[in-house]
């Protein structure tokens, strides 16, 4: 009998209670003034007045129970040939070390830290070591172009950032360096420092008087037994700043508390994982995406559980077996990864052979976030693997899964195409545009009644007036996910589509809106529009139309091949644009908005109803035929 029926009851019964009981897994300094207080921050703020420190409980205390030989950290990196494993007591050297060098290159607490590395276990010492000092890290992800990285380094305006010489793309070494000094030159709050860990990959110079090498700070730090102490935080102080898409170019600096996020993620790794200290979990993300900063590096850690720091892909690093070696290899109970990854392994290995040559015993559950699970991937993956598929829904501005299904306290049956139901802290509501509650199984937008629940993002940095403005003013007293859905008449959740300009390329946010802007500052164009095409293996993948300047007279091809190229350069190589369309016209309504669900419609090959607003209904057909000629109409598989 699954227990979450009572616990979800428990909560809505008693909130505060529930997340005070909660709280007791946490070791705090000093306790809270008072666990929820209503009047602070913009819907109040979690376990206000209390003071804590991180990463004292994702390291310190397990080492202080006597856990320092537990295995805490286990590095798999299938492109550099290379395994490591960290105790929680060397993983406490590493990181007081680092905080150490830190500090003497004069980070305190407050200070930001920009952090811009590959998979690589001193990206998660990074990310602790700023926690232990106070300080706020932003991760970018290496994926991201310099102009990206830019933009975030001066909205953070860092103290230091530390980044690496080189990551590892299968087929493709990617030159860090440069590209973190190119977005330094670009950007205006230039950093004090960089701390360059040196690969043995690529190496790259650390020439400029800023230049401070990682391993060789760190090491003498550790020989000297140089450490710091866990710098006394407040529990509503940043932890971190996430950047992630917005409706425009400019990306939202989502903030993390210290205290309520160390609550809900300690509470999701029993309860909603079912996973045990000393046992093995394996989020195969980013540490750049939000899954990455909850599940490779705070959650299991707080929970004294171990992490994989995975540096290779699902496929290719070697093979489609890479997953269940890597289960077998270090004993992982749960994996926590996005569909775009087992769908990537169906192709490849469609009957799921290489699954028999590993031993998963250890193995219990499949965990999916990020996009959505189409029932045929989850069932494939039940068939091969024998085991729970759990699919759970996923915001960056949360940092937890707002619906789910808790095998800590006994799965519900899964529907499929479902994330299941709320968890606890998420009072879940579909409303139709008027801000009015629509029946059960019926589509409309999802919101979440105020208070959001610990770790729930109080703010955007230097940003609370979007923040306002994007997330709660649509519905007041909701917080608008911008996620359009249904949730049926037994209480599950379905999430169908974005309500705004974000599209989900294997499992990234992406903002059309951003794309836009880059090709729109191509001298040749007038106009474009990029829609988010339905993809077999990545989901969707971005689509642009462009409209060229009168007399630009340049041929289409090669046209696109430079947009392609722009957007590459600029935003990078995580934005997937690889296709851009010529057309004469956009769709528009009469008020000049332009119809890219109409057009998404057309490219994904589905029926659509003509828009009562339409300007000129023969520009769809101009846009079917310029689609068709390219061979662009439908799913490409
Ligand atoms: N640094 C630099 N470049 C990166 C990068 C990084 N950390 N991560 C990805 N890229 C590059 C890729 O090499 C690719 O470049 P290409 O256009 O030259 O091939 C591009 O960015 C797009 O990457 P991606 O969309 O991830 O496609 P892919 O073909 O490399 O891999 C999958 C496809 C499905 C295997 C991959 O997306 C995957 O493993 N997804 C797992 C899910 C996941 O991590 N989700 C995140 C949220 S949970
Ligand atoms: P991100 O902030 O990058 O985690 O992306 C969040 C968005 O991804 C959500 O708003 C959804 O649109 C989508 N998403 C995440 N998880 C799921 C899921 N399990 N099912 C459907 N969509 C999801």
């Amino acid at each position: 009998m699954s227990q979450y029926p009572a616990t979800y009851d428990a909560w809505q019964s008693d909130p505060i209670g529930f997340w005070e009981d909660a709280g007791k897994e946490i070791d705090w300094f000093a306790p809270a003034t008072s666990v929820f207080n209503k009047d602070s921050g913009a819907y109040g703020r979690w376990f206000d007045g209390a003071t804590c420190n991180t990463c004292y409980n994702c390291v310190d205390r397990h080492v202080e129970e006597g856990h320092g030989d537990r295995q805490a950290v286990i590095y798999d990196s299938p492109v550099t040939d290379t395994v490591e494993r960290y105790t929680y007591g060397e993983l406490k050297d590493h990181v007081s070390g680092l905080a150490h060098v830190l500090r003497g290159l004069g980070v305190e607490k407050g200070d930001r830290v920009v952090i811009y590395m590959p998979m690589v276990p001193q990206a998660v010492f990074a990310m602790l070591a700023c926690a232990r000092l106070g300080a706020v890290h932003s991760v970018v992800f290496g994926g991201f172009a310099p102009q990206e990285l830019a933009t975030r380094i001066d909205d953070a305006a860092p103290k230091v950032i530390i980044s690496a010489s080189c990551g590892i793309e299968p087929g493709r070494v990617i030159a860090y360096k440069p590209l973190l000094d190119e977005a330094i030159e670009l950007s205006t709050n230039k950093p004090d420092h960089c701390v360059i860990l040196q690969r043995d990959t690529l190496r790259c110079d650390l020439t400029l008087d800023r230049d401070v090498d990682y391993d060789q700070a760190v090491n003498a730090a550790i020989l000297a037994g140089e450490g710091t102490e866990c710098v006394p935080v407040l529990a509503t102080d940043p932890l971190y700043i996430l950047y992630t898409s917005g409706t425009t170019g400019q990306p939202k600096g989502v903030v993390r508390d210290n205290g309520g996020h160390m609550v809900a993620l300690k509470w999701t790794m029993e309860n909603h994982y079912g996973v045990k200290p000393g046992e093995v979990f394996w989020a195969a993300s980013d540490v750049g995406w939000v899954v990455g900063h909850s599940y490779i590096c705070y959650g299991p850690l707080l929970h004294g559980a171990a992490t994989v720091v995975y540096e290779g892909k699902p496929v290719g690093t070697p093979d489609a077996g890479a997953f269940w070696r890597v289960i077998q290899d270090h004993g992982v109970v749960a994996l926590f990864t996005a569909p775009t990854a087992f769908r990537a392994i169906k192709k490849v290995d469609p009957k799921g052979a290489l699954i028999a040559d590993y031993d998963l015993s250890s193995f219990r559950t499949l965990f999916l976030a990020g996009e959505r699970s189409d029932p045929a991937t989850i069932e494939w993956a039940q068939a091969k693997l024998d085991r729970p598929v759990i699919d759970h829904w996923w915001q960056t501005e949360l940092g937890w899964a707002m619906s789910g299904n808790p095998v800590g306290l006994g799965a519900f049956p899964i529907k499929l195409g479902s994330p299941g139901k709320p968890m606890p802290g998420y009072d879940i509501h579909v409303l139709d545009d008027e801000g009015h509650p629509v029946p059960a199984g019926t589509l409309g937008n999802i919101v979440c009644k105020l208070p959001l629940p610990p770790s729930g993002f109080p703010t955007l940095w230097n940003a609370p007036e979007r923040f306002i403005s994007s997330y709660m003013a649509e519905y007041p007293g909701y917080y608008a996910t911008s996620d359009a859905g249904i949730v049926d008449e037994d209480g599950y959740v379905f999430i169908m589509a974005r309500t705004d300009d974000i599209i989900n390329v294997a499992g990234h946010r992406l903002s059309t809106g951003a794309m836009e802007e880059v090709i729109a500052s191509h001298p040749d164009i007038a106009e474009c529009a990029v829609v988010g095409k339905g993809d077999a293996l990545k989901g969707q993948m971005p689509l642009g139309l462009f409209v060229t300047n009168d007399g630009a007279g340049r041929d289409a091809s090669e046209l696109e091949l430079e947009l392609v190229k722009l957007v590459r350069a600029k935003i990078g190589a995580v934005a997937a644009f690889k296709c851009a369309v010529e057309v004469k016209r956009l769709p528009k309504t009469r008020s000049g908005k332009v119809l890219r669900g109409t057009v998404q419609k057309i490219a994904d090959g589905q029926s659509y109803k003509m828009p009562a607003a339409i300007d000129d209904p023969v520009i769809l057909d101009e846009i079917s035929a310029a689609l068709s000629a390219r061979d662009l109409i439908g799913q490409v598989t």
